[in-house]
C-alpha cells in the first residue's frame, strides 16, 4: 500500500510512524512533511491547503489511501476531491468538517440535539454584540466563527475586555472574514480534557483520553500556545465521566451528523469541560489535535491503517480497537518566544536512542542537518507504567535534545498528577 499523508507537523509525524507499523505499507508520501518527517516519509513540497496540487499530485502517483490531517485542508474540501479522483480517504467530508469550520454552526447542532454545552448567543453585528455585553455576566467567551489558528477564542474578564474583543475580531478583523461572526458563550469552569475519537458515522470509538497544556508558561501562566505538552490518559475523565459523555455527547453528536446528512467520518475530537454540572463541550474539532496524537497513538495497540481503513468503510463496529494500560507523556520543545517572535535556522541535535521518541514539528532540513524553523519545534514522548515515570522519562530525552534558544515547560503533567493522587 502506498499512502499519502497531508500535513506536516508532530502531529502527521505521530500519524506516519504508527501507519509504518503496518507491514503492508510501502511508500508513504508527506505534503508537505517537514525536514524531521523527512526520515520515514518522502516529503513533497506541496502545501497542505494548495488542493490543486495534492489532486494534481494524486493523479500522477500511486495513492491507494489518503489521511488528511489538519483542520484547514478538511474544511476546504480536501477529502471530496480526492474522493472525487477515487482516492479512498481518512478524514470527514466538507459538510461534515464544518463542525470545527464553523463555530455558530457546532453551538446550533448542540442546541438543536440537547448536548451539553455552555449557554451562547451569536452575533453578525458588532453594535448587537457590544449591546448585548451591556449586561452579560463576566467573565465571557468570544469567539471568532471560522478557523483562525486556533487564536480566535478570547477570555474577557471584564467588560471592558469584552467590548475590546468584539471590536478586534469584528471591526479590525484580527481573523479575517472568520470573525465575520462572533459566538458570545458562557464562562464555564472545571478541568478539560480532550477525547479523540475515531467514528464512521454510526459508531464512536473514544481513544484514550488525554490532557493538553496550552499556555506557554509553567503553572499555566502567559500566552495560549498550540500546545506545549500532554499526558494521557487524562485523570478526570473517571469510568464515570466517559460514560455519561457517551451517552450525553458522543453517540448524540454523531447520530445528529447523520441526521442532518453531514454523516462524520475520521477522528471527532471533543473537547470538553468537566463542570460541577457534569461535562460539557467546549469545542469540536475534526480531526486528530495536536499534541494529543503524540501522546494517544503510542498507546494505540491495535493496527492504525486498519483502523482508519474501517472508518473508511463504514465497517468500524468489526473492528476491535484496543489501546494499551499505560501512561504516555509528550513535552514540546519550542523555540524561546514563541508563540510571538522567535528565531529559526538553530542546528537540532538528537541522539540516534532518543530519535524513535521524537515527533518533529517545525524543523527543516539544511545541507543535511535539521534546523529548527518554526515555533514548536518538536515533541518527545515517553511511555511507560506510571504517568510519574513517563513524565520523568519524556523529560530526560527532552534534556538530550539540544538546540540554541531551546524552551519548554517543566510542569507537563503535574496537574495531572495531582489530580490523580488527589
Ligand atoms: P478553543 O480554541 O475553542 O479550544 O478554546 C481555547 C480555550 O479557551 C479552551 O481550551 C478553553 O480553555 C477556553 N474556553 C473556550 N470556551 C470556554 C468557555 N465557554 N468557558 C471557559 N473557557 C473556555
Ligand atoms: N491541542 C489542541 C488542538 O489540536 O486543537
Amino acid at each position: 500500500m502506498n499512502i499519502m499523508i497531508v500535513g506536516g507537523g508532530g502531529r502527521e509525524h505521530a500519524i506516519i510512524r504508527k501507519i509504518r507499523e503496518n507491514p503492508g505499507v510501502k511508500t508513504v508520501w508527506a505534503l508537505p512533511g517537514n525536514g524531521g518527517i523527512a526520515a520515514d516519509a518522502e516529503c513533497v513540497g506541496i502545501k497542505a491547503t494548495d488542493l490543486a496540487g495534492i489532486v494534481e499530485f494524486a493523479k500522477n502517483h500511486p495513492v491507494d489511501y489518503a489521511v488528511v490531517a489538519p483542520d484547514d485542508p478538511l474544511v476546504l474540501g480536501c477529502v471530496d476531491e480526492l474522493e472525487a479522483i477515487g482516492i479512498p480517504c481518512f478524514g470527514p467530508r466538507k459538510n461534515a468538517a464544518i463542525i470545527e469550520g464553523s463555530k455558530v454552526f457546532a453551538k446550533n447542532l448542540m442546541r438543536k440535539y440537547g448536548i451539553p454545552t455552555a449557554a451562547y448567543a451569536v452575533f453578525d453585528d458588532a453594535e448587537k454584540a457590544m449591546a448585548y455585553l451591556e449586561s452579560a455576566p463576566m467573565p465571557a467567551v468570544i469567539k471568532a466563527d471560522g478557523l483562525a489558528l486556533g487564536k480566535g477564542v478570547l477570555i474577557a474578564m471584564t467588560r471592558e475586555e469584552a467590548f475590546a474583543a468584539v471590536r478586534e475580531i469584528m471591526e479590525e478583523k484580527k481573523f479575517g472574514a472568520s470573525g465575520n461572526q462572533i459566538v458570545i458563550e458562557e464562562f464555564l469552569e472545571g478541568p478539560e480534557v480532550s477525547v479523540l475519537s475515531f467514528t464512521d458515522g454510526e459508531t464512536v470509538v473514544p481513544m484514550v483520553s488525554s490532557m493538553d497544556h496550552k499556555r506557554a508558561g509553567d503553572g499555566d501562566t502567559g500566552l495560549n500556545t498550540g500546545g506545549m505538552g500532554t499526558v494521557a490518559p487524562n485523570p478526570y475523565y473517571t469510568e464515570q465521566v466517559a460514560a455519561e459523555c457517551m451517552e450525553k455527547i458522543f453517540l448524540p453528536t454523531i447520530r445528529a451528523m447523520k441526521q442532518e446528512d453531514r454523516e462524520f467520518r475520521g477522528c471527532l475530537y471533543f473537547g470538553l469541560m468537566i463542570t460541577k454540572d457534569g461535562p460539557k463541550v467546549i469545542e469540536y474539532n475534526c480531526r486528530f489535535g495536536d499534541p494529543e496524537t503524540q501522546v494517544v497513538l503510542p498507546l494505540l495497540e491495535t493496527d492504525l491503517l486498519e483502523v482508519m481503513q474501517a472508518v473508511t468503510n463504514g465497517k468500524l463496529a468489526e473492528c476491535d480497537v484496543k489501546f494499551r494500560d499505560g501512561h504516555a507523556c509528550c513535552v514540546v520543545l519550542a523555540s524561546e518566544g514563541y508563540p510571538l517572535a522567535y528565531g529559526k535556522g538553530y542546528e537540532i541535535t538528537i541522539p540516534e536512542n532518543v530519535l524513535p521518541q521524537v515527533y518533529v514539528a517545525g524543523a527543516a532540513l539544511k545541507d543535511g542537518k535539521l534546523v529548527t524553523s518554526g515555533g514548536r519545534v518538536l515533541g518527545v514522548t515517553a511511555v511507560a507504567g506510571t504517568l510519574q515515570e513517563a513524565v520523568k522519562q519524556a523529560y530526560a530525552l527532552a534534556e538530550q535534545i539540544d538546540f540554541e534558544h531551546r524552551y519548554m515547560r517543566h510542569d507537563i503533567g503535574q496537574r495531572a498528577l495531582s489530580a490523580a493522587k488527589g
